[in-house]
């Protein structure tokens, strides 16, 4: 008898069960990412078309301004790379003029930010990406963007206050 009821009770338990959402489609994070137009871009007139790039790949800008990096600040930005042969030409690039740097938002937008500007070097930059269409060379490449969400936190925060950004 207590046979009977356990089989009744796993039938009634299998049929009302809700389907498993988390498995079936797992929601994409919103995330947020920060981009900057380099000097070689802005001096070319490319932000209009770039930031065109950005919003036609599904990233909606939240937050932008003009600022001119000092040494100082430009060091700090790319201190990753202090060790590297190419540090000091990427310091003197980045504070040759204004940049324009804003805050993306999207699904993915780490990762879709990364894929829309393209590979670091132009010349290995697939066709319709940032990089490859605005991109001189592998320094003066058109474009920034955050590598990782933990340093698109970090890098917005340097930029912006929370009151600056207007997410929907
Ligand atoms: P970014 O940080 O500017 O978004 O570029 P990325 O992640 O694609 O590349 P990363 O390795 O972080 O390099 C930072 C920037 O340094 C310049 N670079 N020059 N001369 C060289 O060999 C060389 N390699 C890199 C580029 O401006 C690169 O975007
Ligand atoms: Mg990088």
């Amino acid at each position: 008898m207590w046979k009977k009821a356990l089989l009744f009770l796993a039938c009634v338990n299998l049929f009302s069960a809700e389907p498993n959402v988390a498995e079936e489609t797992k929601p994409v994070e919103i995330e947020r990412t920060l981009s900057i137009i380099k000097p070689d871009a802005v001096a070319s007139c490319q932000i209009g078309e770039i930031l065109e790039y950005l919003e036609n790949g599904g990233l909606k800008v939240i937050g932008s301004k003009m600022i001119r990096f000092t040494t100082e600040q430009a060091k700090s930005f790319y201190s990753a790379h202090k060790d590297k042969a190419f540090f000091n030409d990427l310091v003197a690039f980045m504070t040759s003029g204004p940049i324009v740097v804003q805050v993306l938002e999207g699904p993915d937008a780490v990762a879709v930010n990364r894929q829309i500007m393209g590979s670091t070097n132009p010349a290995d930059a697939s066709p319709g990406t940032i990089r490859s269409d605005f991109g001189t060379d592998i320094q003066h490449n058109a474009i920034h963007g955050s590598d990782c969400p933990e340093n698109a936190q970090k890098e917005i925060a340097l930029f912006f206050k929370e009151s600056e950004l207007f997410s929907k």
